[in-house]
């Protein structure tokens, strides 16, 4: 377990370091987000279901990210991705105060997209070549309660390159 990780118990709670916050929810299930985009680390503890995110960005593009989400093949289509995303969702909007939260996934993978737009994210915008140098990723966006005007998911009207992303 990561050193900036302290055990934790049932519920969402803060951890003394203040870059680091693990929660768990009734499920056992665990979100690990962390302020900063080059600390973001993976529970060690194995699981049939895991999500992986963190917090970034200056003043209205403060938002929660989505790292990664897998569910086993044998787990899957029992809501258990809804369900990590869902408190996800929830510590980036009520505690984390953000405006919105956002995830890239392959234009190919259309599971993950259709999952995610059935939880209320739309492609935000496209971006070229994003995986690898060759396949497009989609940035797709789902506002907040702090976001009141829905202004973080307009998408944009053209796809961009990988350069043109801000890492903040
Ligand atoms: C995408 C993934 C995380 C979904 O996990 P899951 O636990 O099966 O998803 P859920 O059961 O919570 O699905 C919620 C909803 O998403 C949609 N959905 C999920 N998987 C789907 C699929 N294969 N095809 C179509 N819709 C799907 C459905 O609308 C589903 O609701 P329903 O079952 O009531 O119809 C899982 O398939 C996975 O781990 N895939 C490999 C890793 C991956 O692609 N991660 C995303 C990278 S960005």
């Amino acid at each position: 377990m990561s050193p900036l990780i302290q055990p934790s118990k049932r519920g969402t709670h803060l951890t003394p370091d203040p870059r680091a916050r693990v929660c768990e929810d009734d499920d056992d299930s665990q979100v690990l987000l962390q302020r900063s985009s080059s600390l973001c680390r993976r529970q060690s503890r194995p699981s049939h279901r895991n999500i992986m995110g963190k917090v970034e960005g200056q003043g209205e593009s403060w938002h929660g990210h989505v790292t990664a989400v897998t569910v086993a093949p044998e787990y899957r289509r029992q809501q258990l991705a809804k369900k990590l995303m869902n408190l996800l969702e929830d510590i980036s909007d009520n505690i984390d105060k953000a405006f919105f939260v956002d995830l890239f996934v392959r234009a190919s993978n259309a599971p993950a997209i259709k999952m995610y737009e059935k939880l209320g994210y739309v492609i935000y915008r496209r971006v070229l070549r994003y995986y690898s140098g060759e396949e497009d990723g989609l940035d797709m966006r789902k506002a907040l309660s702090r976001d009141v005007e829905k202004k973080s998911i307009i998408p944009l009207k053209r796809p961009v390159t990988p350069d043109e992303l801000e890492y903040d």
